[in-house]
């Protein structure tokens, strides 16, 4: 624990750069819970901090000038009182800095079902569109399934409020609090895929439109980066379920990323935002660039 904070502390005074901040995250991976904190804006400019008024409720990912995906859990109670509801963009800081912007409307996906994490995104649409800069600006999704092969992938939250890991920012008092506002990213291992499917298999889950990731460790096992955009080489895959299972605590399993690309869901994602309604038949030309490199 005492380890721990010592090197929180040291992450935080360090002022980091992109590549020094790789290099640390390689030296601190496992005494941080492969948390780490982001000092620098430009480094996930899509990162998006979605609010109740002022407080964090969870994060979601930039995907065009107007448009933001996030897990729809999180911002389901909000449907009927879209007025509390802001996301903050362009600040590594969620109560500071940046764009702080009403919202238009939420759509959450039709299928969506708050004991399943297959469904579990919802698009916030942006009052107005947003003026694009190094520090904001959004990230492209992967639309095609495919399969999982990288060795990790770049998960990046904010510290979830009252848990054990919230704790643990107590321990470090002087900057705890701003700690806590600041952005975290995490190199998030794939959980190996035969391990993967027999979780989802046993849990009745479809397997097409879920990647698990391994916990973190030292994370408080029944917490999750909810609405956490999951990125590859500049990517978006998905984005983090706030579903863990009810012995999170004893049986941690792997976390939830409810596919972009999943069937079902791109095509919804591509509808909603063309303002079309969305059929489980409604296929897109692939009138767009192929993003399918990935080395
Ligand atoms: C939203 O914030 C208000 C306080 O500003 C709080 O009373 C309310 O419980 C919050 N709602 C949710 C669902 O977190
Ligand atoms: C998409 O939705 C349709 C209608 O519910 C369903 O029949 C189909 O199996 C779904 N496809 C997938 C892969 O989830």
């Amino acid at each position: 624990m005492f380890l721990i904070v010592i090197v929180i502390l040291k992450a935080l005074f360090f002022n980091l750069s992109e590549s020094s901040l790789k290099t640390l995250q390689n030296a601190t991976t496992y005494d941080l819970g492969d948390h780490t904190i982001v000092s620098s804006s430009n480094v996930f400019p899509y990162v998006a901090a979605i609010l109740n008024k002022s407080q964090y409720l969870c994060a979601g990912a930039l995907i065009d000038e107007s448009w933001v995906l996030t897990a729809a859990d999180s911002v389901f109670l909000f449907r009927d009182s879209l007025r509390l509801i802001h996301v903050r963009l362009g600040s590594i800081n969620n109560k500071n800095g940046g764009r702080l912007l009403p919202i238009k409307l939420i759509e959450f996906h039709p299928y969506f079902d708050d004991q399943k994490p297959e469904f579990d995104v919802a698009l916030i649409q942006l009052a107005k569109r947003v003026r694009l800069t190094q520090n904001l600006n959004p990230i492209r999704l992967q639309r095609k399934p495919k399969q999982v092969m990288a060795t990790h992938f770049i998960v990046t939250a904010w510290p979830a409020q009252h848990t054990s890991s919230a704790e643990l920012y107590k321990v470090a008092s002087v900057q705890g609090v701003e700690r806590r506002r600041t952005l975290q990213v995490a190199h998030l291992h794939p959980t190996k895929p035969e391990q993967c499917a027999e979780v989802l298999e046993e849990l009745g889950f479809l397997k097409t439109n879920i990647m698990c990731l391994d916990q973190s460790l030292g994370i408080d096992p029944c917490s999750r980066d909810v609405g956490a955009p999951v990125v590859l080489n500049g990517i978006l895959w998905g984005v983090v379920s706030s579903w863990a299972p009810e012995d999170c605590d004893l049986l941690p399993g792997p976390t939830f990323v409810t596919l972009a690309s999943a069937p079902n869901v791109s095509s919804w994602i591509h509808a909603t935002m063309r303002g079309v309604t969305w059929h489980t038949w409604t296929i897109f030309d692939t009138d767009y660039e192929d993003y399918d490199d990935d080395d």
